[in-house]
């Protein structure tokens, strides 16, 4: 069961990565992979994932304790208006690439392939995987094209907006139902994962302050969604550099530091985005004194960070602490609480590390 587990997560961190990201981008293929490689270590004969009211039960069996990645698998196939999927010996990863981009996006139902069949009651593994089903997603050639179109337009596609809309609906409602909030927090177990989660818990982390601090509705959820995206600017950074295990030279640190800009200008241009998305790219490293970068300054004169951008900063400091990365492992808990006091009043607002470290410790006792 612990297979089947892992898989889901891995199924549904690609799906969030595909909402978040263009399917060319290497991480995406990366999980892609990482996903058809779990599935083909517990195919036996076929994989069956049905959805029964808000049960998912994967080979005839219940799936207890699925988690976050379980649910939202469930809340996907049942906006899909799918209870359920057969995979088949044989799937390839072309066919896992393809369900996941169809769970990420908003079209009811799925398409059915070769080794992937899918329906509203009951499906059964009729066509042959010779691949002469008509309903047959594409041949190789319109794979191409496709691949072309996406190319020519942008080199990166259209965020699905609706999808991290999603995203941040789910974590408000439970947030107003739970009090513990550490459960959503997602401990990263690869850098191909790291994107993904580290978005994901910057955006459950700023949703948290934001809702302690009597902000509601409208705005939190801006903030949600525009904390989910601070990092979007990444997508512009190589990989070379992103995931370097030694200390960046200063070129290798200016490169990294125009994410903020990079991202600004990317959110900007997309209409269905709060602007508060594309300042928090921008801000989200300026320090509450006005150091870090980049600078904030009008006509020579020094500008403020905005109070929901120092709420992200100080999420995302907390987050990327607590991950483990490539070249070091996650802090304790208690030791970046201490970081955070000791730099108080210059890099964050007062005020607001001691609600952070108050909100953290309330959910650490529970
Ligand atoms: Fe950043
Ligand atoms: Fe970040």
């Amino acid at each position: 069961m612990e297979k089947i587990k892992n898989f889901i997560t891995a199924l549904m961190v690609a799906t969030s990565n595909c909402s978040l990201y263009t399917k060319e981008h290497e991480a995406f293929d990366a999980l892609a992979k990482k996903s058809h490689a779990m599935v083909c270590e517990i195919l036996q004969n076929r994989l069956d994932i049905m959805v029964i009211d808000n049960e998912l039960i994967i080979n005839k069996t219940p799936v207890r304790d699925s988690g976050i990645h379980g649910i939202n698998l469930i809340k996907r196939l049942k906006r899909k208006g799918i209870a359920r999927i057969e995979i088949a010996e044989g799937v390839t990863v072309q066919e896992i690439r393809q369900l996941v981009i169809e769970l990420a996006g908003s079209v009811k139902g799925l398409k059915n392939y070769p080794h992937i069949r899918s329906g509203a009651v009951d499906v059964t593994m009729t066509a042959s995987p010779d691949g002469s089903d008509p309903d047959q997603y594409s041949t190789p050639e319109e794979l191409e094209k496709v691949k072309d179109i996406f190319h020519s337009a942008s080199p990166f596609k259209k965020l699905n907006i609706a999808g991290l809309e999603e995203v941040v609906v789910h974590f408000i409602s439970t947030f107003k139902r739970e009090a513990s909030i550490l459960k959503f927090l997602s401990p990263v177990k690869s850098y191909d994962e790291y994107t993904y989660t580290h978005a994901t818990n910057v955006s459950v982390l700023s949703v948290l302050q934001a809702q302690s601090l009597g902000i509601d509705t409208d705005i939190l959820h801006d903030i949600g969604i525009s904390a989910l995206l601070h990092d979007a600017g990444k997508m512009f950074i190589s990989k070379e550099i992103l995931e370097k295990k030694g200390k960046l030279d200063d070129k290798e640190f200016t490169e990294v530091q125009k994410h903020t800009l990079h991202g600004a200008r990317y959110l900007a241009k997309i209409s269905d985005l709060p602007r508060l998305a594309s300042i928090i790219a921008f801000e989200h490293h300026v320090k509450y004194d006005g150091s870090g970068y980049p600078r904030l300054t009008t006509n020579g004169s020094h500008q403020k960070q905005h109070i929901y951008s120092q709420i992200v900063a100080v999420a995302d400091f907390y987050d990327a602490l607590r991950s483990n990365r490539p070249y070091r492992k996650g802090m304790e808990i208690k030791e970046i609480f201490v970081l955070m006091k000791k730099s108080e009043g210059r890099d964050f607002n007062p005020f607001l590390v001691e609600n952070f470290i108050r909100l953290m410790q309330n959910a650490l006792s529970e």
